[in-house]
């Protein structure tokens, strides 16, 4: 086979495999964890008595791994930084969230927008487009987001993040693990942008933001508040539909735009005078 054929060869497989949703590759060599002794090969299946039910892990607390130590450093490594630029620096040098080596391709994903903004937009986790260009939102979700702030009147007025700064492989939900140790970072750039309030953007993000098990079609819509881990800071905060989502069901665009509705009549009400 000539060189190019085995290229154009090389290149169909892996628009086939792309096709098929298999589009990040974990390493360069494929690894035989039953040969490696990381998982026991399979057993003959053997009647035994079923195993008393664990209880179920509380989906407020990050209960699959022991993330402390990587929150510890988290927390000081964000409370360290004094502006956002410094903020992404911290975040782009930090080997805490397990993300990082599992599906990111390229970098970390931090934010984008105004540095100022009065509205901050918190969505779940960067896709494969996110992971190319390093910006959140910049997929075709990211696309009908951006037309949805601009229809609300919104264009140049948030600044829009995630719950974890780097890609999930596959896309999956982010765990309540990876979502804890990017907390503090999430907080941190609260506490330097200053906005009035915050949009969370999928049951995700609005779960983890909110700290809650309730799904976002009974979150959606209405006004809760999000507070800081120490207490110190409390935004109201408007939890509403994913942009991918809408793009998988455009009837329930209705309930985002009536969700952005009343967000931008809360933000344009007039503050009143301290
Ligand atoms: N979905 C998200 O939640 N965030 C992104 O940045 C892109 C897609």
């Amino acid at each position: 086979m000539t060189a190019a054929a085995s290229n154009a060869a090389a290149e169909a497989l892996l628009a086939f495999w792309a096709d098929a949703g298999v589009d990040a590759m974990l390493l360069d060599e494929p690894l035989d964890r039953i040969a490696a002794g990381r998982i026991a090969p399979p057993q003959p299946m053997a009647r035994k008595a079923p195993a008393a039910a664990a209880p179920p892990p509380s989906p407020l607390r990050p209960a699959q791994a022991d993330v402390s130590g990587a929150i510890a450093e988290a927390r000081a490594l964000a409370a360290a930084a004094d502006s956002l630029e410094a903020l992404a620096a911290a975040i782009a040098g930090f080997d805490g969230c397990p993300l990082k080596f599992e599906g990111a391709a390229s970098q970390a994903v931090v934010y984008r927008g105004e540095p100022n903004a009065p509205l901050m937009v918190i969505g779940e986790g960067p896709g494969q487009d996110e992971d190319r260009q390093g910006q959140p939102f910049v997929g075709r979700a990211g696309q009908l987001l951006d037309k949805m702030l601009a229809a609300a009147g919104l264009t140049g007025r948030a600044l829009i993040t995630n719950t974890v700064f780097w890609r999930p492989p596959g896309n999956r939900t982010p765990t309540l693990p990876e979502q804890a140790v990017c907390a503090p970072f999430v907080e941190r750039a609260i506490a330097l942008v200053r906005p009035r309030m915050l949009l969370l953007v999928g049951g995700a993000a609005a779960k983890s933001m909110l700290q809650t098990d309730q799904g976002i079609l009974s979150l959606r819509g209405r006004w809760r508040e999000w507070r800081s881990s120490d207490g110190a800071m409390e935004l109201p905060a408007m939890p509403t539909l994913h942009p991918a989502f809408l793009l998988r069901q455009p009837p329930a665009k209705k309930q985002a735009w009536s969700d952005l509705m009343t967000l931008t009549e809360r933000l344009d009400r007039p503050e009143r005078p301290a």
